[in-house]
């Protein structure tokens, strides 16, 4: 199928970073929000985000300007319903993913490809909700969008071949990489990403290491451009926390226990750079 436009359901930091990269490649942009002011906000981030690129040489003015004029943005979800594919980048909740489909799949063309950005959520379970389960994918992009390379593309127990090729193509045609996973807990970046930012918060549980030994132990230790520590932070703890438990819940095995002190830094609302603290302080 020839993709042409692209709609995004969600204007936080997944979906404006998307909008990002895919304006930049060519697509017409269609973003909805259940908020003016997070579409605002969202608009105003990526303008920034692009004026950087332009500063720093990545991409001409032209660019910068003709990818600002292919976003649009709308606060109707149904709107969505005439572009070639969607990409569901809300609240990392299944009720909420969910209420979106029932909501939008009336209003979709035949042919449109939905997909979701879910970090966790099986695929197979989601794509039963919708009306074509065949063409429907886990399109998970890594934070920050505009940056990293990776696309990874979950196929759900349905999915058909078409449409898995039509969604490398686009990845392909915004300039990242696939890397193709099958549809278990948490794919492959968080099955294995997450055990490790788990596993540092155990080895602060345990006093085993200070927070900027055990940053400074993997970032200059095996070349990770940030410590697991600050890497949760900037993920959020509360992801990291449903992340383990959809890998605890799905696997049934013990090795995936959410640490206490990450349960607990949760409960206190301390969920990183998003409320100013996590293990560090930013205020
Ligand atoms: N939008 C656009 N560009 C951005 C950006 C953003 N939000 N944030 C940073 N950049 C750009 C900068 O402009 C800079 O560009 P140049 O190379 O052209 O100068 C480049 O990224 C590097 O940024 P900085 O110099 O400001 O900072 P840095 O060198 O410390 O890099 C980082 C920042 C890219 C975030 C780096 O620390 C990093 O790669 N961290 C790890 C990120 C990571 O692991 N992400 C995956 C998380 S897991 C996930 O997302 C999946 C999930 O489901 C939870």
């Amino acid at each position: 199928m020839d993709i042409k436009t692209v709609g995004i359901v969600g204007a936080g930091q997944m979906g404006n970073g998307i909008a990002h990269v895919f304006a930049l490649a060519g697509y017409d942009v269609l973003m909805n929000d259940v908020s003016r002011e997070a579409l605002d906000a969202a608009i105003t981030l990526i303008e920034g985000n692009l004026d950087r690129q332009v500063s720093r040489g990545k991409i001409s003015q032209s660019d910068r300007d003709a990818a600002m004029g292919r976003i649009k943005t709308t606060l109707t979800l149904t709107d969505l319903g005439q572009t070639d594919l969607v990409i569901e980048a809300a609240t990392e909740r299944e009720s909420v993913k969910v209420a979106i489909f029932e909501d939008l799949v009336p209003h979709l063309k035949p042919e449109t490809i939905l997909t979701s950005n879910t970090s966790s959520i099986s695929i197979t379970r989601l794509a039963s909700r919708t009306d074509r389960p065949e063409k429907f994918m886990g399109f998970h992009f890594m934070n920050p969008v505009p940056v990293m390379q990776l696309v990874e593309l979950i196929r759900g127990i349905a999915t058909d071949e078409a449409t898995f090729k039509s969604c490398l193509a686009v990845v392909e045609k915004i300039g990242k990489t696939a890397s193709t996973s099958e549809d278990f807990p948490a794919f492959i970046v968080n099955r294995i990403l997450m055990p490790m930012i788990n596993e540092a918060v155990y080895t602060l549980y345990e006093g085993v290491g200070s927070v900027a030994s055990i940053d400074s132990a993997m970032k200059l230790g095996t070349n990770h451009p940030m410590g697991p520590l600050e890497l949760a932070d900037f993920i959020g703890l509360d992801t990291c926390l449903a992340i383990m438990n959809v890998l605890h819940d799905g696997l049934a095995d013990t090795k995936y226990r959410p640490c206490p002190l990450l349960t607990k830094y949760v409960e206190a609302g301390w969920l990183g750079r998003k409320t100013d603290r996590g293990f560090y302080d930013y205020r």
